[in-house]
């Protein structure tokens, strides 16, 4: 590896491809992912965006295309890659029984880092749970849960962290709490790829948002090129610039799921499945 390539994107995906049996769930994945930057991969359920995160940390093997991460190919390079990133996986990955303070102590162990106490103290302060870090893990919230789950993955600074789907099932006070700690992330120079299906969550956090659907990103923009797609609609007298929900559903086809939000109802959509577009130039 050359020092440019290591210089390179933090994420870099090319030609992906995944079958579980006869389903083939990618189809051909492109993108890449400038370091620092906060992507969002948004997708409906089932589109594959756990399958994404699970070859770029080496949990599991494309059939086809190639992955690097931090400048290292997730199959040839498999262990640097895992010494780069951190997974927050769909499910919280807590133990119930320890105190938010034993969970990151037994991190820090493992991780064989100095003064495990001390950074334990350290991240229960920066996410807000130095009351309840004595605490066994089975008396918190769901977003204190989160929280200590995403700062058990920081120990150690990987330059890459991957987060599926964060804030699933939270309430919206632990939501924001969730974005603000990726935010911070993202201050201090590490990678974000987090996968979502609350467009609002891609709208506040992401720098690019890509969409995954019938196995191919579709499009791949920041959230200003994303709406340029569709033109603002006009209703009645007023003016409005489509919202990300707009962009996401005239692009993946809404399935009937039309008004469910509310937010939508807006006619003469074209239909755009199927079309690969990258706007804007690559990170
Ligand atoms: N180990 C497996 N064996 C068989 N099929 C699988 C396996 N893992 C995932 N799939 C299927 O592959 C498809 C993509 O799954 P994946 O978990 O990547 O989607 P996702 O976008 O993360 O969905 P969600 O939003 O529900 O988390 C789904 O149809 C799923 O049922
Ligand atoms: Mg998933």
């Amino acid at each position: 590896m050359t020092v440019n390539e290591a210089r390179g994107p933090a994420i870099h995906v090319q030609g992906l491809e995944k079958s579980y049996k006869e389903l083939r769930v990618l189809r051909g994945v492109d993108f890449a992912v400038a370091r620092g930057s906060i992507f969002a991969l948004l997708g409906s359920n089932g589109s594959g965006k756990t399958t994404v995160v699970k070859i770029l940390s080496t949990l599991l093997k494309a059939d086809a295309g190639t992955a690097g991460v931090n400048g290292f190919d997730v199959v040839t390079r498999a262990a640097d890659v895992r010494e780069s990133i951190s997974l927050t996986g769909q499910f919280a990955a807590v133990d119930e029984i320890l105190s938010g303070r034993e969970n990151l102590v037994l991190v820090a162990r493992l991780r064989h880092l100095k003064d495990p106490g001390a950074i334990a103290d350290g991240l229960l302060e920066r996410f807000s749970l130095t009351d309840a870090g004595a605490r066994r893990v089975s008396t918190y919230s769901g977003g204190m849960r989160r929280r200590l789950d995403i700062a058990m993955s920081l120990i150690g600074d990987p330059p890459v962290i991957f987060l599926d789907e964060p804030t699933t099932g939270l309430d919206p006070q632990a939501r924001l709490e969730v974005w603000q700690a990726v935010k911070e992330l993202a201050g201090r120079g590490t990678t974000v790829l987090l996968t979502t299906q609350y467009l609002d969550e891609a709208e506040q956090l992401a720098d690019r948002i890509a969409i995954l659907h019938e196995g191919r990103i579709i499009v791949n923009g920041t959230l200003a090129e994303l709406k340029q797609l569709l033109p603002p609609a006009k209703v009645e007298y007023v003016e409005k610039q489509p919202t990300l929900e707009d962009v996401f559903l005239t692009l993946v086809g809404d399935n009937g799921k039309t008004g469910k939000t509310g937010k939508t109802g807006k006619t003469g959509k074209t239909g755009r499945h199927g079309q690969d577009r990258n706007v804007g130039t690559d990170a």
